[in-house]
């Protein structure tokens, strides 16, 4: 059983995170995905449209995703990786190099981003649209 970890906000659920998980799943057999909450979004003075529980519970529904866990702070991946017995961390290519310093204890992956399309996006067109 080789078991994958990847972190994110997933708000406003889009193509381009059901892609990242797919092929994040496809790396083992056990995906955890662990959620950025409310509170941590706000200490990186970020706002999701949905709240941590309806971000979970549209995570939960996905067929790749086998566990949602919370991300409650920058610090908690080594942690993670050990308690959930990790083979396997995935991100995406945004964020290329940056976990690097997790490869003394897991396979560092990193997925090339789906082009055009972002939650950033998403919102911003709820936005405008609510505007006009
Ligand atoms: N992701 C991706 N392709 C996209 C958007 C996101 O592969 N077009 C990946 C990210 O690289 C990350 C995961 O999905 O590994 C969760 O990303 P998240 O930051 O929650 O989504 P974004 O749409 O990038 O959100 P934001 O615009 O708020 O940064």
């Amino acid at each position: 059983m080789k078991r994958v970890i990847t972190y994110g906000t997933f708000d406003t659920l889009h193509h381009g995170h059901i892609r990242l998980l797919r092929r994040a799943k496809a790396e083992g057999d056990f995906l955890v995905v662990a959620l950025s909450t409310d509170e941590f979004n706000a200490t990186k003075g970020k706002s999701a449209e949905f709240s941590f529980a309806e971000r979970k519970y549209d995570l939960e529904a996905i067929r790749y995703v086998d566990l949602v866990i919370p991300e409650n702070s920058w610090d908690q991946k080594v942690k993670d990786v050990q308690l959930f017995d990790i083979d396997t961390f995935v991100m995406g290519d945004d964020w290329k190099g940056d976990f690097d310093f997790l490869k003394e204890h897991c396979e560092v992956v990193y997925l090339e981003r789906t082009p055009s399309i972002s939650s950033t996006q998403i919102r911003n067109t709820m936005k405008n649209k609510e505007k006009a």
